[in-house]
C-alpha cells in the first residue's frame, strides 16, 4: 500500500480499527476531500459539514488565502525551534497582539497546550506579582468545563470518562458552578491565595451553554476587585464563531488572558496561543515555557492569513446573520416536533436538546440519518447534538441544511 492509494471508506476504516488507538468513536464516514463548507467522501458522495472539525475549520476547508501562505511558507522555511529567530514570529505576534488588545502573545500548538500555558502564567504571577505564598496558589474553575485532556486539566474536569484511572490529580483547583455569580463572588472572598479564574465564555462541549447576558462582565469586575485573573478560553468560542471576533466582545470584555487555538489557523494546521500585557507575560523566562514547534514561520504565515481572512470575508457579521435564522427556524420547527426540546447557542455555534434521555442513542441515530441525508453533525452528549458549520456559509446553504435537518428529524418518532 502506497500513501497514494486510494482506499475505500471501509477499508480506511478498518485501518484505523486495526492500527490505531481507539480514543474516538467517530462517526462512519470516510472524509478525502473539502472545499468551503463542503466536504466529500472516499466515494465521492458530497455533505454539509455542521462541526467544522468542533470549531476549527471557521475559514472553510482549504480556503486557499490560508493554504497559500502555508504552501508558499512550506517551501521557504518551516522550522527554526525558538533557538533561533525567524523572520515571520514577530510579524505574526505583532498583527495579533494588534487585532486583540494586548502587549504580547506566547505561541504553541493545540489548545490543550494553550490551556497548561495559562495556567502556568497564572501561578507565576500569583506568587511573583501577586505576592502568594509559594504552592499555595489556586485557579477557580467551573463544573462540566472542557479545557482539553493533558493531566493537568482533566485533573478539574468533572468528565468521569477523561478522568477515570488517569490519577493522581493535580491539586490547586476549585470547581464552581458555572454561570452562577454568587458562588464566584463567595469563592473569592473565602481566599487569598486565588490566581485566576479560568472559563469558557460558552461551555461548548458540555453542550453550548450560554450563560446569562452579563455573567462574563460582572465576573471580570469580580475578579478585578479581587486582583484575580480573568482567563478566557475562547480555543472554541473564538474568531468569529458566535458573531464576534471573541465571545466575550458580546459583553464588552478584556480577559487578563486570551487563550486561543483550533480557527486561529482556519483548521490548517496546529496554533494556538495565550496573550496577556506586559505586567502579566514578563513573568515568563527563557527556559520556564515552550515548545519545538511553537511560533513556527508556517504556524506564523498561516495565522496571518487566517485572520485577515475573518476580516476581509466579514465572517463574524455572517456567523451573526446566520445563527439567528438558524436559531429562530428550528425554534419554530420546536413547537410542532415532540422530539426536538429547544434550540440554543449564539451566532453559529447552537445545540440542538432530543427530547430524550441522556443515556438514549437517538441523537446519535439522528446524526447517522443526517449523514445519509448529506449533512454531518455529532452529538455533544447523549441528546445533544451539536450545529457548527463554516462561517463561510451562504444563507441559501444554510436554508437548505435547515431543510434536511427538519426533515431528517421528522422521520423519527417520540
Ligand atoms: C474550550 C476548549 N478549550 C480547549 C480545548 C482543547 O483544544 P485541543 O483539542 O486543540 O487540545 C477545546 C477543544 O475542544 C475546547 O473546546
Amino acid at each position: 500500500m502506497t500513501v497514494l492509494e486510494k482506499l475505500t471508506s471501509k477499508e480506511a476504516i478498518e485501518l484505523e480499527n486495526k492500527y490505531g488507538a481507539h480514543n474516538y468513536h467517530p462517526l462512519p464516514v470516510v472524509l478525502s476531500k473539502g472545499e468551503g463548507v463542503f466536504v466529500w467522501d472516499a466515494e465521492d458522495k458530497k455533505y454539509y459539514d455542521f462541526l467544522s472539525a468542533y470549531s476549527a475549520v471557521n475559514q472553510g476547508h482549504c480556503h486557499p488565502k490560508i493554504v497559500d501562505a502555508m504552501i508558499n511558507q512550506a517551501k521557504t522555511l518551516t522550522l527554526t525551534s525558538r533557538a533561533f529567530y525567524n523572520d515571520m514570529l514577530g510579524k505574526y505576534e505583532k498583527f495579533a497582539t494588534e487585532l486583540f488588545g494586548f502587549d504580547k502573545l506566547l505561541p504553541m500548538n493545540t489548545g490543550a497546550e494553550a490551556v497548561e500555558t495559562a495556567l502556568k502564567l497564572a501561578r507565576k504571577w500569583a506568587y511573583e506579582v501577586k505576592g502568594i505564598d509559594e504552592n499555595k496558589a489556586e485557579i477557580i474553575v467551573c463544573e462540566n468545563n472542557f479545557h482539553g485532556r493533558t493531566t493537568t486539566i482533566i485533573s478539574f474536569s468533572n468528565d468521569p470518562v477523561a478522568r477515570k484511572n488517569f490519577g493522581p490529580y493535580t491539586k490547586g483547583f476549585i470547581k464552581i458552578e458555572y454561570d452562577n455569580l454568587q458562588e464566584l463572588q463567595e469563592t473569592l472572598e473565602s481566599s487569598n491565595n486565588i490566581a485566576a479564574f479560568l472559563v469558557e465564555p460558552i461551555q461548548g462541549e458540555a453542550g453550548v451553554y450560554v450563560p446569562t447576558e452579563g455573567y462574563l462582565a460582572a465576573a471580570k469586575e469580580l475578579c478585578a476587585k479581587h486582583n484575580v485573573l480573568f482567563i478566557a478560553d475562547e480555543v472554541q468560542t473564538g474568531i468569529a464563531r458566535t458573531g464576534k471576533m471573541l465571545a466575550v466582545n458580546h459583553e464588552n470584555v478584556q480577559p487578563d488572558v486570551l487563550i486561543l487555538g483550533k480557527a486561529l489557523s482556519g483548521g490548517a494546521y496546529p496554533v494556538s496561543a495565550v496573550l496577556a500585557n506586559d505586567n502579566i507575560m514578563n513573568v515568563i523566562k527563557p527556559g520556564n515555557h515552550g515548545s519545538t514547534f511553537g511560533g513556527n514561520p508556517i504556524a506564523a504565515a498561516v495565522a496571518i492569513a487566517a485572520l485577515e481572512v475573518i476580516a476581509e470575508e466579514n465572517l463574524a457579521e455572517n456567523a451573526e446573520v446566520l445563527g439567528k435564522i438558524f436559531r429562530s427556524e428550528l425554534a419554530s420547527f420546536a413547537e410542532e416536533n415532540e422530539l426536538v426540546k429547544s434550540v440554543r447557542g449564539k451566532g453559529l455555534l447552537n445545540a440542538v436538546l432530543i427530547n430524550d434521555t441522556e443515556e438514549s442513542s437517538t441523537a446519535w441515530d439522528i446524526c447517522m440519518k443526517l449523514r445519509d441525508n448529506g449533512l454531518l453533525a455529532k452529538p455533544t452528549h447523549g441528546n445533544i447534538i451539536r450545529f457548527a458549520p463554516p462561517l463561510v456559509m451562504t444563507k441559501e446553504q444554510l436554508m437548505d441544511c435547515i431543510s434536511i435537518i427538519k426533515k431528517t428529524i421528522s422521520e423519527f418518532k417520540k
